[in-house]
């Protein structure tokens, strides 16, 4: 790791927009989880007005090419081809998290929040850094890299929509897509169990603790935020998500999972069918 002063890092939200912008994998990675360890030593300050100015887009390289969510092919796990394409797909995902993360401090750093927001959400980017890592090694382990198939662009499309309202951000990035990945997860990983990938099941093991800890940040935050502005927070996660959010949530839900990261079945139970646009 760099030391002090190496990677010009100019505050928290300085060192977020360097790590957004960057195209180069290995750097973006390791300037999120530096910003991070810095931030939690308490050696950088909030905002400075030397920090670069926040892109449309964050950095990416040249590949993978980006198509419409539609496009992308369904996998089987039974073939090699197969477990590198869900690998793959995890791992867009994963990079999609570092950088989303990483936007909610940049472009939110201005709000009248506590820092330990942007704790949370700071532990949050260094975790998906390092399951972006984890899984693009996975993935060279079995002769491919990240980059080597088209991904999708939506979910930086879904977090753009929410990009002027935090509470909308919270509901739909950590509560609608984080939460997600709890739903779906458990049945993977027992299924690259039955294939004989145990490796890949225990990547899916820490990527699946930590992803509890971030919807768990989500709902701490939507919370406060409801709170302070006197909403009910299930019913404004109901009206913020029937705004910004195109499509039904899909059962079946992990309700143990949710329940447990603070997000009860009253937020999403009702959006299963009447979010159906
Ligand atoms: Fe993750
Ligand atoms: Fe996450």
């Amino acid at each position: 790791m760099a030391t002090s002063g190496d990677s010009g890092i100019t505050s928290l939200r300085g060192g977020a927009i360097d790590a957004i912008r960057s195209c180069d994998l290995d750097r973006k990675t390791a300037l999120a989880q530096e910003t991070a360890s810095r931030w939690f030593a308490r050696s950088l300050s909030l905002r400075s007005p030397l920090d670069a100015v926040m892109p449309d887009r964050p950095g990416r390289p040249d590949r993978p090419v980006l198509i419409p969510p539609k496009l992308v092919e369904k996998r089987s796990l039974h073939t090699q081809k197969g477990r590198i394409a869900l690998l793959h797909a995890i791992a867009h995902i994963e990079l999609n998290a570092v950088d989303l993360a990483l936007d909610i401090v940049a472009r939110f750093a201005t709000e009248p929040v506590p820092n330990s927001f942007f704790d949370g959400w700071m532990q949050v980017a260094y975790e998906e850094a390092k399951h972006f890592r984890l899984v693009r090694q996975r993935l060279r382990d079995l002769g491919a890299d990240y980059g080597d198939l088209p991904a999708h662009d939506g979910l930086w499309q879904a977090a753009h929509a929410t990009r002027n309202d935090l509470t909308a951000r919270l509901a739909v990035v950590p509560l609608i897509l984080e939460a997600r990945g709890l739903d779906v997860t458990p049945a993977l990983q027992a299924r690259m169990r039955e294939t004989g990938d145990l490796e890949s099941a225990a990547i899916l093991d820490v990527i699946y603790n930590d992803e509890k800890g971030h919807v768990a940040v989500g709902a701490k935050w939507f919370r406060f935020l409801c709170a302070r502005e006197k909403r009910d927070p299930a019913q404004a996660f109901r009206e913020l998500v029937r705004a910004n959010f195109r499509g039904p949530l899909k059962p079946p839900f992990n309700d143990i999972a949710r329940a447990e990261a603070g997000l009860t079945p009253s937020f999403y139970r009702s959006l299963t069918s009447t979010s159906n646009g």
